[in-house]
């Protein structure tokens, strides 16, 4: 059976593309620094007690060689979010700059030669999206993973594919400056209030769509290193909070704070082309399974 290591497989992102890759017949091994599979469980049920679960430091030096034996790809999610790099610079570059490298080493090491990585659209600064030029220590780190991913095709001729979504949103998602979206969608099905902490225009691309773009990809694509944007739904903020006030009638949503430090519109550059049939999630869509999922544990 082939098998892949998730890094970052215990959290919000990580649980979703695990779930993708087992249905597709993939044997899942998660590599994180926690061995708290609740994320996991509350989505996929049982089915995450299945995987095989390897919990270590992806900054420390041996930890990842060793758990990526017998596995025929990488699928590199550990990270920290945009709040703990500013606040924690030197541990933030550890984990996602030295972490990142310690993937790609972890592949040469056992001879793995795909690895597929989470990217952001933090790589664009607030002004345009026309090239990267992250205003964030979280954007330029995940700017530099892109350019490790190019150094090891060309010296080792490992193939790779990083994707940069911009907020991602869905059941689970509950940490980091963006998850606003989904918290309120909580909120709203607890009957409780809710502010969300950011505005301004934004792309909003619902989880499982993502997870569908990794799964993609994790059965091939070109050789080399390709980074795609993966766009979802442009909205404006306020109009996230109707939407859910919609859904959920007699919610309080409201939107209070600054636009996120990032251009809102990420231009497709072929990642449908690339990958035909991914699914792209309206806002409507998103937000009723969004609220179905915790309306279900209210
Ligand atoms: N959530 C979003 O909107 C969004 C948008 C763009 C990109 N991303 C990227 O997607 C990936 C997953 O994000 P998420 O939203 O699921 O966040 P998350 O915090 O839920 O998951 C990150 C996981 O990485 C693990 N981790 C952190 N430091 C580690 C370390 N030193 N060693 C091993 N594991 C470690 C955490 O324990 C956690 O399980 C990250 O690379 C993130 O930068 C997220």
């Amino acid at each position: 059976m082939r098998r892949v290591l998730v890094t970052g497989g215990a959290g919000f992102i990580g649980a979703w593309i695990a779930g993708a890759l087992a249905d597709r017949g993939w044997s899942v091994r998660v590599f994180d620094m926690t061995a708290d599979r609740r994320i996991g469980r509350d989505l996929l049920g049982p089915r995450m007690d299945a995987f095989e679960w390897v919990v270590g430091d992806i900054a420390a030096a041996g930890t990842l060689e060793a758990a990526s034996r017998d596995c025929s790809l990488i699928v590199h999610l550990a990270a920290v979010l945009t709040p703990f790099c500013a606040a924690e610079p030197v541990r933030g570059a550890e984990i996602n700059v030295l972490g990142t490298l310690r993937a790609f080493e972890a592949a040469r090491a056992n001879g793995i030669g795909r690895v597929l990585v989470m990217s952001s659209a933090g790589v664009f600064g607030p002004a345009h999206a026309d090239h990267p030029e992250p205003a964030t220590l979280y954007g330029a780190w995940k700017l530099a993973g892109e350019g490790i991913g190019r150094a090891y095709a060309a010296m080792h001729g490992i193939d790779s594919v990083s994707f940069r979504p911009l907020v991602v949103y869905g059941p689970g998602r509950e940490t980091g400056l963006s998850a606003g979206p989904t918290l309120a969608c909580r909120a709203a099905s607890r009957g409780e209030p809710c502010v969300i902490g950011f505005s301004g225009i934004c792309d909003l691309v619902y989880v499982a769509d993502v997870a569908a773009a990794f799964a993609a990809a994790a059965e091939g694509s070109a050789p080399g290193a390709s980074v795609f944007n993966l766009p979802g739904a442009v909205v404006e903020v306020a109009e996230v909070a109707r939407e859910i006030m919609r859904q959920a009638p007699g919610a309080e949503i409201t939107v209070d704070g600054p636009p996120l430090p990032i251009m809102g519109v990420i231009p497709d550059n072929g990642v449908h082309a690339m990958f035909p049939g991914l699914t792209r999630t309206g806002l409507a869509d998103g937000i009723a399974a969004t609220l179905a999922h915790y309306r279900a544990r209210a």
